[in-house]
């Protein structure tokens, strides 16, 4: 089986998580962008990975785009945001992406987060939400607001291995379903 992972990234942790998977199925990693796009023709499986910004997966709608030439392939898809992955953010995520109209896996992944790193505009956007939520708890209910706030004071590092590892096992399973494929063909 031929897995191809497109990543879109801002501050490296959704690159990180691609380059992890891959480590481990033997995937190839590439960035978002035409060509990428165009690669996946040459896959059975593809990944596409996206940073979250504002509850918006970052590139799946250029993912999407493409999805009618990706009939008969595996398909997965994983957001990567700082938010605690919880049954209703992720429920949020999939109504406002619209991933429920696509026959796809969704997996949210957890990543870091560090105010001092982002540039201009991020930061000022980033400050502004931050302070609208701590003003209005109702926009982020599930959000405790010390933690919010600190968010702007120091850096929250994150990384998701048992995610990680449940997307493997799951091309572990998907790849040997492809082996016997393979064989029931010959
Ligand atoms: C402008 C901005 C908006 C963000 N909005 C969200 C959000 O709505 N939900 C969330 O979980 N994380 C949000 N984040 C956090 C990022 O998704 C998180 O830092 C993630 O690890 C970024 O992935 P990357 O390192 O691949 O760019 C936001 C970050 C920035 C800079």
């Amino acid at each position: 089986m031929k897995t191809l992972i497109i990543y879109k990234s801002y501050q490296g942790n959704t690159e990180k998580y691609a380059k992890a998977i891959a480590e481990n199925v033997h995937a190839d990693v590439m960035k978002l962008s035409r060509k990428a796009l165009r690669a996946t023709k040459k896959y059975d499986t593809i990944i596409f990975g996206g940073w979250v910004r504002g509850g918006v997966i970052q590139g799946l709608d250029n993912f999407l785009a493409i999805y009618d030439s990706l009939e008969g392939k595996n398909i997965i898809v994983y957001s990567v945001g700082m938010s605690f992955p919880t049954k209703s953010g992720r429920a949020d995520l999939i109504s406002r992406n619209l991933l429920d109209l696509y026959h796809v896996r969704f997996y949210q992944f957890r990543g870091s987060f560090d105010y001092h790193k982002l540039k201009f505009p991020q930061n000022i956007m980033m400050r502004k939400s931050i302070e609208l939520m701590l003003k209005d708890p109702s926009l982020a209910p599930e959000s405790d607001p010390q933690a919010l706030s600190s968010l702007l004071d120091r850096p929250l590092e994150y990384y998701d291995q048992e995610k990680v590892d449940r997307v493997v096992s799951v091309l572990h399973v998907l790849e040997r379903e492809e082996s016997q494929k393979e064989t029931n063909k010959q």
